[in-house]
């Protein structure tokens, strides 16, 4: 328990995170960083940039509400201290993402009725999973849907997103990475703190279970339409096709070659992988959607 309290201390998350990796980051990024002209200038290119980002806030959204509404059902001092500093987290995650919307060229006044005409359907339908749990103060449901499904997700898309806007779009790749480092921290919370929950209340395994399933229902619904709706860009987010010839790789696949289906493949995989792993060391059994 001590090392738990050392490692998730506000103390450390201020060495680690804003005096550490965000140290004179301005909104996740260098402050001389901007997004692409070629992907500002072509309106395809910049309408999948809007999709995806859209995407990025609701799903930040849903974690904040769900790490703001967990402090106060959590058992114990140790986690709702986490939480906090969690919460602040993902209220920085909505904020770099929205901001990210602003600098592709949405107007303020716009911003919610951007969110409502690209948000995927089936992504507010995995929030309203996990939102019910955290609603009804369920603690130990709430920090496997939001520590393991939810950010394992998250972790893998962030993931992904950098590997193709690595090269073309650095501005968007620091933002990504400082994200990406904050979800690892939330990832490994949820594995330590609740594999001991679990045990001690092993009646609750089936519901959860049943919560992770439709879960991944979604998920694996929101990547489908994801990469189906932007042809030409899904499979590389952030990065003109014309220049995917530099775009690098993902998972072994070439991304200037690689189909959406390819790709929709690929995350689906590792998605799942890291569900399978995670759920594993904290004894539950990784359940698959029919
Ligand atoms: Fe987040
Ligand atoms: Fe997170």
């Amino acid at each position: 328990m001590a090392d738990f309290l050392s490692n998730y201390s506000i103390q450390k998350w201020l060495e680690s995170c804003p005096q550490g990796y965000l140290e004179d980051t301005v909104y996740g990024h260098g402050a001389d960083e901007r997004e692409p002209e070629e992907l500002l200038k072509n309106e395809q290119f910049r309408e999948a940039q809007i999709r995806t980002t859209v995407q990025l806030i609701a799903g930040e959204r849903c974690a904040l509400a769900a790490s703001s509404g967990l402090i106060n059902a959590a058992p114990d001092a140790a986690s709702k201290t986490f939480l906090a500093t969690q919460t602040l987290d993902e209220g920085r995650h909505v904020e770099i993402f929205t901001q990210r919307l602003f600098d592709l060229g949405i107007a303020q006044d716009d911003l919610e009725s951007t969110i409502k005409t690209y948000i995927n359907p089936n992504l507010g339908k995995f929030a309203e999973v996990l939102l019910e749990k955290v609603d009804k103060k369920d603690f130990v449901a709430g920090v496997v849907g939001q520590n393991i499904v939810l950010e394992g997700m998250a972790f893998s898309v962030f993931e992904m997103l950098h590997a193709t806007s690595s090269d073309m779009n650095p501005k968007f790749a620091h933002t990504l990475a400082g994200t990406i480092a904050d979800e690892r921290r939330h990832v490994g919370f949820g594995e330590n703190r609740i594999g001991e929950l679990i045990r001690r209340y092993p009646e609750k395994k089936p519901e959860i279970e049943r919560m992770q399933r439709d879960m991944t229902k979604h998920m694996l619904a929101t990547f489908h339409d994801s990469f189906a709706a932007s042809p030409l860009a899904a499979a590389s987010p952030s990065v003109a096709p014309g220049a995917r010839k530099s775009a690098g790789t993902y998972q072994g696949l070439n991304l200037a070659e690689a189909s959406n289906e390819e790709m929709e493949g690929a995350l689906s995989s590792v998605v799942l992988n890291e569900f399978k792993t995670r759920l594993g060391r904290i004894g539950l059994e990784y359940q698959s959607p029919v």
